[in-house]
């Protein structure tokens, strides 16, 4: 069953933000990239934590234990969404980026100086920094090259995965281009020196299918609030992966996995949301197993996602002045993410022109610094990235490239 324009007309009408009133023509968010809008299953849920069972959990009484029902129910709803186990191998945090920050500092306390850790030029700075920040320890911090289009120097990587490597942080997706990676043939090359495998997915965990128990990855990253869902950062750790770790924690705190990286009081109502944006998401499938369900929500709706990015990618090319980069569609796996420059304009003006026109897209490096840098955009403003998600329609991508044509 394919997820047609038809569906997602109906979808839309989930989103309340999508009917937001106010001036001028309805807005057209082309951001998810950068976040997506919420349906209004996760409102509820949210609100429904606050109004049930606001209070901390492992305590005697009825709303404590209800607390701690949904923090399972979003663990395992989390494990379905990713291929893991189970929900013991789901930690929650405050976003992607503090918990690399947990992560990486609890490695590095594992390092010795010389030992060396391999990170990319394409990457987001948040799969970036915490390893470099290893760098002042004595850490040797090598980057992957990435080729002018878009795609990563494989030979590169291949040349910096040496004896001493300890561990290899890959992103799965560029938030920047859409580059999806080559993830089995970073594990078959850190399993050959016994290194580490830590997969930023945050861009990839929207639109793609995950399966970290065939990626064989040590850990993997993503963000509740790029599928639909609240800032909660979530961590995949293989079963073990964390349990020898030297993390950031208490005396008090239960130094098992998955709450071994786990600081303080999480938030549940939050989390409570993400498990209602895994089961929005599922209601998109069929099946019995929720597994089975997100599987084919995914494949639906990715397939959806694809076609509508690659409409705007070949129309958005012929615009005069235009340049697109990363890889085209015509290959395989690419998240349906198209970021441009044009000839006579920055990005920051194209943006904010068409801000006016209440549509709204990104502009800048999105954190992505090295590879904007890299693929020589820095110096004109970066780039203006346009993200197709489920609610997105064909007529939204016609509405921004008519505002481009007529700047
Ligand atoms: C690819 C990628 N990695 C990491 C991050 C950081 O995620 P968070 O905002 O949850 O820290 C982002 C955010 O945009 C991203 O796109």
């Amino acid at each position: 069953m394919a997820y047609t324009a038809a569906d997602c007309v109906r979808a839309r009408k989930d989103f309340p933000a999508l009917d937001r009133p106010g001036p001028g023509p309805a807005l057209c968010y082309l951001d998810g990239p950068g976040g997506s809008q919420v349906p209004r299953a996760v409102i509820d849920a949210i609100a429904d934590v606050y109004t049930l069972c606001n209070v901390n959990t492992h305590g005697q009484f009825g709303p404590s234990q209800e607390v701690d029902r949904r923090m399972d129910a979003a663990r395992g709803a989390v494990a379905a969404l990713l291929g893991a186990a189970d929900g013991h191998c789901i930690s929650f945090g405050q976003n992607m980026t503090t918990l690399n920050f947990s992560l990486s500092a609890a490695i590095g306390r594992g390092l010795r100086p010389g030992d060396e850790v391999v990170i990319t030029e394409l990457d987001h700075e948040a799969n970036r920094g915490p390893w470099l920040r290893l760098a002042g320890s004595g850490v040797v911090v090598r980057e992957v090259r990435l080729l002018p289009n878009g795609l990563l120097d494989y030979g590169d990587l291949q040349d910096k995965i040496t004896p001493r490597t300890r561990v290899l942080a890959l992103g799965m997706a560029s938030n920047a281009i859409g580059t999806v990676n080559d993830i089995a043939l970073a594990r078959r090359l850190t399993r050959a020196v016994g290194a580490l495998l830590v997969v930023d997915a945050v861009h990839y965990a929207p639109h793609l299918p995950l399966d970290v128990q065939a990626l064989e990855v040590d850990f993997l990253l993503c963000s509740a609030y790029k599928f639909y869902g609240p800032h909660v950062g979530i961590l995949y750790s293989a079963p073990g992966a964390l349990d020898g770790l030297a993390t950031d924690r208490l005396s008090t705190q239960d130094p098992a996995a998955p709450f071994r990286i786990e600081t303080g009081t999480l938030n549940h109502a939050a989390i409570w949301g993400v498990h209602a944006a895994i089961e929005y998401f599922a209601g998109f499938g069929s099946g019995v197993a929720l597994r089975d369900r997100l599987l084919a929500a995914m494949r639906d709706i990715s397939a959806y996602e694809r076609g509508l990015a690659r409409f705007y990618h070949d129309a958005v090319r012929e615009l005069p002045g235009a340049r697109v980069y990363g890889p085209d569609f015509s290959g395989g796996a690419r998240a349906p993410t198209v970021s441009i420059t044009q000839a006579r304009r920055t990005a920051a003006q194209a943006a904010a022109a068409l801000a006016a026109q209440n549509i709204c897209v990104w502009d800048g490096n999105f954190y992505a610094a090295r590879a904007v840098e890299v693929l020589g955009a820095a110096e004109c403003g970066g780039l203006l990235r346009t993200g197709v998600s489920l609610y997105t329609t064909e007529d939204e991508l016609r509405r921004l490239l008519t505002a481009l044509a007529d700047m």
